[in-house]
């Protein structure tokens, strides 16, 4: 199993992102608090920013405009990462 390594800004909290399983799920199993509902892609409850690094998604469109996409918006519970990524707590102000 490949995983990459996930950092959380400002706090510096890092987890283990596996290659093949959501952002969210890794962020949970490594205890790291994110707002979260529908876990598909839609809700948007989980959007947040990514600050470095790269994700791909299974699905044809996750609920995230072309310009939010370009700005580094992501919705991490159908987002998979590609390498190591950082992001930035929605919980922070
Ligand atoms: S939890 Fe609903 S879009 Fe991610």
């Amino acid at each position: 199993m490949s995983f990459f390594q996930g950092c959380i800004l400002p706090d510096g909290q890092t987890f283990d992102a596996e290659a093949d399983q959501s952002l969210l799920k890794s962020m949970e199993q490594g205890s790291i608090s994110w707002p979260m509902s529908c876990q598909a892609g839609t809700c948007r409850t989980c959007i947040g920013q990514l600050l470095e690094g790269e994700v791909r998604y299974e699905m044809e469109w996750p609920g995230l405009s072309a310009e939010e996409k370009r700005e580094g918006w992501i919705l991490p519970c159908v987002a998979y990462p590609v390498g190591n990524v950082v992001l930035k707590d929605p919980l922070a102000d």
